[in-house]
């Protein structure tokens, strides 16, 4: 069987373009990919966790000197979500924060709405204008505010972080990103 040259040619354009399209995983222009216990978003932007006991303790590398916070299962956009937000001030102070999602975009401490405040800092660094924050949280504190995580079980993992600079627990995003992750 013969083909006319022009079909041959639009085939293997259509190769081609699936090649490009299909061989990575794209979601909202960010990249994504995936290992046992590390999430890689945009290959600048990641996150990692081990379980130790009664805790889960997670390491995000954010490419900001701003805050980083990590959010668990909300019911819609940033509602009902169990946070982690921190940052490093300019004196190397580290400040962490549990935080519920009190509404589509907005959230809360935990105890300013009656629950508890449960994370543990392990270090938090800012170097080249990274942020590094490693923190413990328990698998199940017992906060209704608090989600209970297990190992092998799949969360919508919320992840975000602030502008440069932006050593605070208010201020909205400058990148915000949605992942289903099994833990
Ligand atoms: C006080 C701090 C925050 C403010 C004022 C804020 C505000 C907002 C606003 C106005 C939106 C809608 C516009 C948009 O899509 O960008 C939004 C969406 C979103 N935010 Fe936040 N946010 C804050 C903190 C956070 C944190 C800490 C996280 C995650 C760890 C987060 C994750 C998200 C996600 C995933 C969306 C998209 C939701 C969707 O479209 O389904 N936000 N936020």
């Amino acid at each position: 069987m013969r083909f006319s040259r022009p079909i041959v040619i639009w085939v293997l354009l259509g190769l081609v373009l699936f090649g490009i399209f299909a061989g990575g995983k794209k979601e909202d222009e960010v990249w994504v990919s995936t290992t046992e216990n590390e999430v890689i978003l945009d290959t600048d932007w990641s996150f990692s966790w081990r379980f130790i006991g009664e805790e889960i303790e997670f390491t995000l590398n954010i490419p900001t000197t701003g805050w980083a916070a990590i959010g668990f299962d909300p019911s819609r956009m940033m509602k009902d979500a169990h946070y982690i937000i921190g940052y490093v001030s300019n004196d190397g102070s580290v400040f962490l924060r549990d935080d519920f999602g009190t509404g589509d975009t907005r959230h809360a401490p935990d105890t300013s709405i009656g629950g508890t405040e449960d994370v543990r800092m392990v270090s938090g660094t800012e170097k080249d204008g990274k942020t590094t924050l490693v923190f413990a949280i328990p698998q199940d504190s017992g906060d209704m505010y608090d989600k209970v995580l297990k190992a092998g079980s799949t969360y919508t993992i919320i992840l975000a972080y602030g502008a440069n600079g932006a050593d605070n627990f208010t201020s909205i995003h400058r990148a915000r990103k949605s992942v289903e992750v099994k833990l």
